[in-house]
């Protein structure tokens, strides 16, 4: 195999497997629809959305997909590199163009001729850069710092910002010929609860990636475990998660509590619906019982780290109670396989 395949398919396997990095949600199927349509053009293509919700992940998901996979995809942060540098970072310079340019060198623009240059948190970008890199949008032509020659590159462009660039333009900060050029194509991601249909999945490929990782053995999760999962608010999104199951892997079942941004969502019970009628007293009642309830019985298997008969004993309940008030919760969504009926027989006998 020839070192540049060898090369591309190391940088493939960093991806998750599409089913995974797009799930089955709804608001990823329009991500996933998007991308496809998008990886085939060399059109610059802008990522939007809040930290950790995989933007980055696309971008390089994007690359892979593109003609342009043969190259190189080259990452340039543009909140992280401080701006005096990051000019001849991005374009390179001639001997002698600043003190201690001492050898011409090439910069990351060039390197990523013929593949993707991601230009990370691009709301960042001092407005000096903002018209050399519109100039090599337009034209796709750049010149080195020092240098009158222009040079040609052909690369496709992904741009990322989890800041909002209107109110950028609006507060005189970002151009508006530059955010018309980078904003042909958008996708936005959406934040880990607005795809909490995926959240199961994800956690049972972070739970193997990081085992893998730390060289640990990790059991599947149990289905109460990844429904309490998927019912928390996760503000740092996919980053969060991923961090989360990772400590789990470290320190075990203990490692969830130690979660302080996550809290459960918000309660769903109130006296008014959605459609402003009113809910009769009754009925909020038993929804609040029912949720105090499954909290219990959450409180009881996160303390006894998943494991069910010891968390039935703690709420002084029988097995067969705790499994039936967990299926009862919506804590795990199908009937006890012939293993549990049998374990429950046996700790019932
Ligand atoms: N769809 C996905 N499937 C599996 N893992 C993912 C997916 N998206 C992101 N991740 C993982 O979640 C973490 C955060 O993703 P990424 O860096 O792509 O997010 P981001 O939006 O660029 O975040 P930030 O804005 O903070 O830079 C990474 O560890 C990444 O591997
Ligand atoms: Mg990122």
């Amino acid at each position: 195999m020839s070192t540049r395949v060898a090369t591309k398919m190391a940088r493939i396997e960093g991806l998750p497997p599409d089913e995974i990095l797009f799930g089955s949600s709804t608001a990823m199927e329009e991500v996933r629809q998007k991308a496809l349509k998008i990886s085939k053009t060399n059109v610059a293509v802008l990522l939007l959305g809040e930290g950790g919700t995989g933007k980055e992940t696309l971008a390089r998901w994007l690359h892979a997909n593109s003609d342009y996979s043969s190259g190189e995809f080259v990452k340039v942060n543009c909140a992280a590199i401080p701006s005096s540098l990051l000019e001849s970072e991005l374009f390179g310079h001639e001997k002698g163009a600043f003190t201690g340019a001492n050898a011409a060198k090439p910069g990351r623009v060039e390197r990523a001729h013929l593949g993707t240059l991601f230009l990370d948190e691009i709301g960042d970008l001092d407005s000096g850069l903002q018209s050399k890199l519109l100039q090599l949008l337009q034209d796709g032509f750049f010149s080195r710092l020092g240098d009158q020659v222009e040079r040609a590159v052909d690369t496709r462009v992904v741009c990322a910002t989890g800041r909002k660039l209107e109110e950028e333009i609006e507060a005189g900060r970002f151009r508006p010929d530059l955010f018309y050029r980078i904003n042909v194509l958008k996708i936005t991601m959406p934040r880990l609860a607005e795809r909490s249909a995926d959240i199961p999945q994800l956690a049972e490929y972070f739970r193997k990636l990081h085992a893998r990782q730390f060289d640990k053995e990790c059991e599947p999760f149990p289905p109460e475990l990844l429904s309490y999962l998927r019912n928390l608010s996760w503000p740092g999104n996919l980053r969060e998660l991923s961090n989360c199951i990772a400590r789990y892997i470290v320190v075990g079942p203990e490692g969830l509590t130690q979660r302080e941004a996550t809290r459960a969502r918000p309660s769903s019970y109130s006296y008014r619906n959605s459609s402003q009628d009113a809910v009769p007293l009754k009925k909020i009642c038993k929804e609040a019982i029912r949720e105090m309830e499954r909290n219990a019985i959450i409180e009881a298997l996160r303390s006894n780290h998943w494991n069910r008969r010891k968390a039935a004993q703690d709420l002084k309940i029988s097995y067969r109670a705790l499994i039936y008030k967990i299926r009862d919760a919506g804590l795990i969504a199908k009937r006890p396989n012939a293993q549990e009926r049998t374990e429950s027989t046996t700790t019932n006998a």
